[in-house]
């Protein structure tokens, strides 16, 4: 799909998902109207403490396929930068965490989305947030202005994931750390059977193999990359969803299991990196 389409395709989703949170229901997309074909792996990533801590809309907007805040390690008055930041989940719980001396940007081009965030700093009541209209692939922000760059499940959908990379190195600080949940795959999986099982996983999705990942990160100039898993999929967990796409789940399992994974993604700029960006 060109690149434009993927982005209108993209924006249109969330926007419905947006909008079905605003409406007082929870995010889905891929299952339509039907909450059981919602992609499931979304539910259980955030502890109850940080789930009672915000506003209910902020939860159930949440789609991502980690929880990049608990495993970044925030200090007080870091700036922190969600790269598409959807509802704010992961913005509103930075902010709290780097404390009011610190800042927590999130970067959205879904115009539903961003009022949806906003709504939500608005109930959540905290002041060190702002969230930004733009595409990752062309961050808002200065060279070397960000201590942490997270994100949750977005770089995925990216249609030139080495363009994001780069920018999100870009407007690192030296020494500053990349600290994101993606999806990755593992290892070779046929076109077709790798598309749906996205479909599932990421409602558009273009998950980067785990040595590519590396490679384009290394590209982009960062160091001590690494790529942990934190969920393994099943075929037997999107049976319900591939089924309702025509697809025998049990006929490609072989082809699907322990092949995608959610992954919690590390990396740093160096200290010593040439901050004269042109
Ligand atoms: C899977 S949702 C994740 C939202 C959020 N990170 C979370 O954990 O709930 C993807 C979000 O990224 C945004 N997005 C996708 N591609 C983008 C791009 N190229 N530039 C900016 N935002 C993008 C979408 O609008 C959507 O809000």
């Amino acid at each position: 799909m060109a690149s434009g389409n993927l982005q209108k395709e993209i924006q249109s989703k969330y926007g419905e998902a947006a909008k079905q949170v605003a409406a007082g229901g929870t995010a889905c997309c891929g299952g339509g109207a039907e909450l059981s074909l919602c992609d499931p792996i979304t539910r259980h990533p955030y502890d109850d403490a940080q789930k009672f801590s915000l506003p209910p809309q902020a939860v159930a907007a949440s789609l991502g396929c980690g929880n990049p805040t608990s495993l970044a390690q925030l200090k007080p008055g870091e700036t922190v930068l969600d790269l598409g930041s959807g509802g704010g989940i992961d913005v509103l719980l930075s902010a709290r965490r780097v404390g009011p001396a610190g800042k927590a940007y999130g970067l959205d081009m879904t115009d539903e989305m961003l009022a949806l965030a906003r709504e939500n700093q608005r109930k959540a009541g905290i002041e060190n947030v702002e969230f930004l209209k733009g595409e990752i692939e062309s961050i808002p922000l200065p060279e070397n202005s960000v201590d942490v760059v997270i994100s949750n499940c977005v770089i995925n959908l990216s249609a030139d994931k080495g363009r994001v990379l780069r920018e999100a190195f870009r407007v690192l600080k030296p020494g500053g750390r990349f600290a994101v949940s993606d999806v990755v795959v593992r290892g070779e999986v046929p076109a077709d059977v790798r598309r749906s099982v996205e479909l599932w996983i990421g409602c558009v999705a273009g998950a980067m193999e785990e040595s590519e990942y590396v490679s384009k990160l290394a590209a982009a100039g960062f160091a001590d990359i690494e790529i942990e898993p934190t969920r393994v999929y099943t075929v037997a967990e999107a049976s319900q969803f591939l089924k309702a796409k025509g697809i025998d789940a049990e006929a490609i399992a072989t082809q699907v299991d322990g092949k995608f994974i959610s992954a919690f993604v590390r990396a740093v700029k160096p200290a010593n990196a040439a901050s004269d960006w042109k």
